[in-house]
């Protein structure tokens, strides 16, 4: 453990924040909107595959820095923290406000504050676990003392509407974290994962050249092969970080792993034995939010009440790279 003048330093999250664009679409309001332009689904087979109900999408002159300015608001003033007090700002996204700058360094401008160091992480969706661990080890090293870490996301912007396979799956949000230098754990342990020979099955292929978008800039996705890495990976990585905390599964008060279906979310449960009621679910009503879905997962069940100062945490993260990995902590 890290120690500065002889006592060690640990992190802690501080204060929780989220935000949501307010334009809400249930799944019979998409099935209508995508069987105007000849693409067929259903609720029934969208709840029944994924358990998603509901997601929310940003105006078109809305953007990811957008999102993450109200969730990091939320999440300062629940930690009883000015901008001005925060030296590191690190934003997790896949879906920034331009090639660059960072959507970090475009937020850190809306929030007032100059100086800091901030940057995006690019690990899709494990985005947040990805930005979270590094912001833990900047504060263990003595290099932050006040975080702020931000999942947000504007999927709606690279979804093919005309493939029902992916379109009904993602939706748009922001979560964030204050995460602070504290003499009490905090984060107890973490675990990161990539593996690019599985670039293929969840990607975005085009990128930019010569001023043209070259390839095609939406997201492609062979669901049935995330699904079957992602139910291996939650569970090793949630065994892993454990592990390392010298902990068991019947440690776990509550389990946030990525909300992209409930199908996947269901079995991590079942295979780290642990009660369903013990799993956080708002993929019902946010859908796949991408590197933003588990900081709102945490946000509205600490704001709800269910989450409580001293439970012990298992955040885990699963995307596209193929990237994963968990952070265990104290809240
Ligand atoms: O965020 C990163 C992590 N991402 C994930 O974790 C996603 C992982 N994958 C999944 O969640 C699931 O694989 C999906 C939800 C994407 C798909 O569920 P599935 O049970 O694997 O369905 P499937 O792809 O096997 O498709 C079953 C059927 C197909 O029809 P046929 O070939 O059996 O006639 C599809 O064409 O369902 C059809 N289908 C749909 N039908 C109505 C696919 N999408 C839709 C749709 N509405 N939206």
């Amino acid at each position: 453990m890290a120690s500065h003048s002889g006592s060690p330093v640990y992190s802690r999250i501080t204060g929780t924040g989220s935000y949501l664009p307010p334009e809400r679409l249930t799944n019979a309001d998409l099935a209508a909107r995508l069987a105007a332009a000849g693409v067929e689904t259903s609720d029934e087979w969208i709840v029944e595959r994924t358990g998603i109900h509901a997601r929310h999408f940003a105006a078109p002159d809305v953007s990811c820095s957008d999102l993450a300015l109200e969730a990091a608001k939320n999440a300062l003033q629940s930690a009883g923290l000015q901008a001005s007090s925060i030296d590191l700002i690190i934003l997790a996204t896949s879906t920034p406000d331009m090639v660059f700058p960072s959507s970090a360094c475009i937020l850190q401008n809306k929030l007032g504050i100059a100086g800091c160091p901030a940057f995006d992480i690019q690990a899709v969706c494990s985005g947040f676990v990805y930005a979270l661990t590094v912001a833990d080890a900047m504060i263990k090293a003595g290099t932050a003392t006040k975080a702020l870490v931000i999942g947000a996301e504007v999927f709606s912007r690279i979804l093919d509407f005309s493939d029902r396979t992916t379109c009904v799956l993602f939706g748009d949000g922001a979560g964030a974290v204050v995460l602070e230098a504290s003499s009490t754990p905090g984060i107890l342990a973490t675990d990161l994962h990539a593996d690019g020979k599985h670039v293929g099955i969840l990607c975005v292929p085009g990128h930019v050249s010569g001023g043209k978008v070259i390839g095609d800039a939406l997201l492609k996705m062979d669901g049935q092969a995330v699904f079957k890495l992602a139910v291996g990976v939650l569970e090793s990585s949630a065994r892993a970080t454990l592990a390392k905390a010298n902990m068991t599964d019947a440690d776990i008060d509550w389990l946030i792993p990525h909300q992209a279906n409930i199908r996947i979310m269901q079995s991590t449960a079942k295979k780290l034995k642990l009660p369903l009621e013990k799993l956080i679910v708002t993929v019902d009503q946010h859908g796949n939010t991408s590197a933003a879905s588990i900081p709102l997962a945490l946000d509205a069940s600490v704001r709800s009440g269910k989450i409580k100062k001293g439970d012990t945490l298992m955040l885990e993260g699963v995307g596209g790279g193929f990237t994963w990995g968990a952070v265990l902590l104290t809240y």
